[in-house]
């Protein structure tokens, strides 16, 4: 049993998946703040993140199924929403009923990436929140990740300062597809990789072209929008075979393919008045090592660059091993020999670890997060207009993004034909 920090922060956890135990792993390096609940569908998963917290020694949380019978627990000051996107809206709506009807109290909530499948979802999630009063936060872990941010300060400090602000970011995020069925169907997940993993690549390349300190959306001006979207690999009749001897009949992609690679170059006007670019690329057709985040800013006369899998620590493993298959090296791992890199703390790395401590940082305060579910609708109108712009195969006008708060694109309503 952990004893609770006194006055800290009780989280609860809701949603029992691969994110919830990266969330739990992380609170290794958070203090004043213990979990103490976690919920969700399955027993047996809501009990290993909580024997995982129990372990970590970050909390001694309680479980349940049902996500209101969570926030009424007394123990729980603030929530971290990790289930499925095609719940988020029923799951947020589920504890602002507890929090108006005085069955719970809460301090805060922090919601995971995408905010919704489609700018009306994530408006409907904001509209929810800040009608119950709460503080909350956006949970997009890359703009906190140590690489990005130790080198979007110095490049803002050293180079930005001498010889003027950056004009280029280049952002990407691709691995070899995602763990379970929901994400690869376009109609739950709201789209393919474009709405999956653009979400961090826009929010990054967002907060390295601002200055440090300064939100995003007071600096940068939205212009433009030019985006591509393609099946690769995944629609090829064997790897659709695949999916379908994984997952069953539900993810067929002979019939509802689902975007794996996206490209986007959005075109933003900065705080000086000059023309910016953010480019984005992501995929889940890229069979390397394992998961590969990549950041580039480029200015006057500076440049900055982080690679996730440029690691200072690699194993080799001869031909004479036959490893078993496993995330034990890196995340999305695709191979057990050769010469691998190996992340050891990927919750730091990857930026949870100071997430969550400024979350709880600012719930504790009573303050607004720096990053916030008003950027997570930005981020979500962006990506939107970047479907709009690969289904019609023309360069998006971004002047007016609440336009676009009406749009389902083709691969969220599973009508997706990429050979059209
Ligand atoms: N920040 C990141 O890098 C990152 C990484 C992975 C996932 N995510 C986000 O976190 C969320 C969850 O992703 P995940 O990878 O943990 O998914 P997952 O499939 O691993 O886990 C989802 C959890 O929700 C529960 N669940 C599934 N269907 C449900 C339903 N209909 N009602 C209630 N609960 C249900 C499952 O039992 C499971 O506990 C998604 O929004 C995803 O986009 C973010």
């Amino acid at each position: 049993m952990t004893a609770q920090v006194s006055g800290g922060l009780g989280v609860g956890i809701v949603g029992s998946g691969f994110i919830a135990d990266f969330h739990t792993r992380s609170f290794r390096g958070v203090r004043d703040a213990d979990i103490v609940a976690v919920s969700g569908r399955t027993p047996s998963s809501v009990q290993r993140v909580c024997d995982l917290a129990r372990d970590l020694r970050v909390g001694d949380p309680t479980g349940y199924s049902d996500v209101r019978d969570l926030v009424r627990d007394p123990a729980v000051d603030a929530v971290w929403i990790t289930t499925p996107n095609h719940v988020r809206v029923e799951t947020v709506r589920a504890i602002v009923e507890e929090v108006r009807s005085g069955n719970a109290t809460l301090r805060g909530i922090a919601i995971e990436k995408p905010l919704g499948r489609t700018a009306a979802e994530a408006q409907e999630v904001l509209k929810l929140v800040e009608g119950a009063g709460l503080l909350h936060g956006y949970l997009e872990n890359q703009v906190f990740a140590p690489g990005v941010t130790r080198a979007h300060e110095l490049v803002w400090s050293r180079g930005a300062a001498a010889s003027g602000t950056p004009y280029l970011a280049r952002c990407a995020e691709e691995h070899s597809g995602p763990h379970s069925a929901w994400f690869w169907q376009g109609v739950k997940q709201g789209g393919g990789v474009l709405n999956d993993m653009m979400c961090h690549s826009v929010e990054a390349a967002r907060f390295l072209l601002t200055p440090p300190g300064t939100p995003a959306s007071e600096w940068l001006t939205p212009v433009s929008v030019d985006a591509t979207i393609a099946s690769l690999k995944w629609s090829r009749p064997s790897y659709a075979d695949e999916l379908v001897r994984r997952y069953g009949a539900e993810v067929d992609y002979r019939r509802a393919p689902s975007e794996d690679y996206a490209r986007a170059t959005m075109i933003f006007r900065n705080g000086d008045g000059d023309e910016v670019v953010a480019e984005g690329t992501t995929s889940w057709s890229y069979v390397g090592a394992g998961l590969r985040l990549s950041f580039e800013l480029l200015g006057p006369e500076y440049a900055m660059s982080v690679n996730s899998l440029d690691t200072e620590a690699k194993v080799f493993l001869s031909r004479e091993i036959a490893g078993k298959p496993g995330e034990d090296l890196v995340e999305k791992q695709n191979a057990e020999g050769g010469l691998m890199p190996v992340l050891p703390d990927e919750a730091g790395a990857y930026g949870y670890t100071e997430e969550n401590r400024h979350m709880v940082q600012r719930f504790l305060d009573g303050t607004a997060p720096a990053e916030s579910l008003h950027d997570g609708l930005a981020v979500t109108r962006l990506l939107m207009a970047a479907y709009l712009s690969a289904q019609e195969g023309r360069r998006v006008d971004l002047s007016d993004t609440s336009a676009l708060d009406a749009f389902v694109p083709d691969v969220a309503l599973g009508t997706w034909n990429p050979r059209a």
